[in-house]
């Protein structure tokens, strides 16, 4: 984790007051905070003067911004064709039963976000979990639960 958080204006300031910046701006805030918050969200649509409802069409359209707080880890586990039929969505159960916290979401002391993906491109490894850049491969529940455990 960052030692220090920039603050909304600075990053607001990074760019004119145009609206071919929304997705410049969602990005670097995205990056900074690890989400984007409603308030940093009416912040962004006043600078560059782009309706709150076009902005939140695009927070909503791209799978890379989150309109929620972020874990400091984040879980994914692979539900692509191949993990699928060796167990991912077992794997994707005892998360959710072990952190309880459901696909998609971020535990309440925010410290895990748990999501689904379709394939990150290691079948040859099925069933795959990516914790933040890991990759943890041939994973079954206790293999997960020690990793997670170490975190
Ligand atoms: S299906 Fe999981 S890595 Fe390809």
């Amino acid at each position: 984790m960052k030692a220090t958080t920039l603050e909304i204006d600075d990053i607001l300031e990074r760019y004119p007051k145009q609206p071919q910046h929304l997705i410049s701006l969602l990005q670097d805030v995205q990056a900074e905070y690890k989400y984007i918050s409603p308030e940093h969200l009416a912040l962004i649509c006043d600078h560059v003067g782009v309706p709150l409802t076009q902005a939140w069409a695009v927070a909503t359209f791209y799978k890379s911004f989150s309109l929620e707080p972020r874990g400091e880890h984040e879980i994914k586990v692979c539900l692509g064709t191949t993990c699928h039929l060796k167990g991912g969505g077992r794997l994707v159960e005892a998360c959710e039963r072990d952190l309880a916290v459901a696909r998609g979401h971020t535990t309440e002391d925010l410290r895990f976000t748990l999501d689904t993906v379709k394939c990150v491109g290691a079948c040859a490894l099925a069933p795959v979990v990516m914790i933040d850049e890991d990759y943890l491969g041939a994973a079954s529940i206790p293999s997960l639960q020690k990793r997670l455990e170490k975190l």
